[in-house]
């Protein structure tokens, strides 16, 4: 055999074994959570969801090259930082200091444009948000700030 077989052949293996590393990423039903924010704070703009649960809430749904690494590896690594540094579905549950700065770096993010990742606009066109959204989008998260803040204290 000519030695750009024996590379294709190894490559083909290659290929093959990387599909059985699969980072777990566990999927809950939506509106399961009652430390959601959709659920403890209402009045997010509907396109909320769509630009950032896929990543930051127990509620992703994997688009289906997914099922294929090495995609699939890229996928599931963002989904598990993205909830490792902010996940909405327990955002109640986090201390009210770290919620309500969470929440402001929300803002930020958008304001600023550093969030929805690029790489997922990019395959995602409901994601990509217009200037006006972005906006809308900055305000309910700083309501949302004060609304959790103002949850917390009557609470205690
Ligand atoms: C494709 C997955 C993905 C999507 C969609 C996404 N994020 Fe992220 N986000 C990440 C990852 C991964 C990180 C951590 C690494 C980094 O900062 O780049 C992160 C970090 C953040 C942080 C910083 C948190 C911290 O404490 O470090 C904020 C705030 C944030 N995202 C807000 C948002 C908002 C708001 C949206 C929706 C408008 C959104 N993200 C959409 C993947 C995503």
């Amino acid at each position: 055999m000519s030695k750009l077989k024996w590379v294709l052949y190894g490559l083909g293996i290659v290929f093959i074994l990387l599909q059985f590393y699969r980072p777990d990423i566990s999927v809950k039903k939506p509106g399961t959570s009652e430390t959601d924010l959709l659920q403890t704070v209402p009045g997010a703009p509907a396109y909320l969801k769509g630009a950032c649960y896929d990543c930051h809430s127990n509620e992703s749904t994997l688009p289906w090259y997914a099922a294929i690494n090495p995609a699939g590896i890229f996928v599931r690594n963002h989904i598990r930082e993205g909830r490792k540094h902010l996940n909405f579905s327990i955002i109640q549950d986090y201390p009210t200091d770290k919620k309500v700065k969470k929440l402001n770096e929300c803002a930020e993010a958008v304001t600023e444009g550093w969030m929805p990742m690029e790489s997922y606009t990019w395959m995602h066109a409901d994601a990509r948000l217009t200037d006006e959204q972005r906006a809308e989008l900055a305000r309910y998260f700083e309501s949302a700030a004060a609304a959790s803040l103002a949850r917390d204290m009557n609470r205690q």
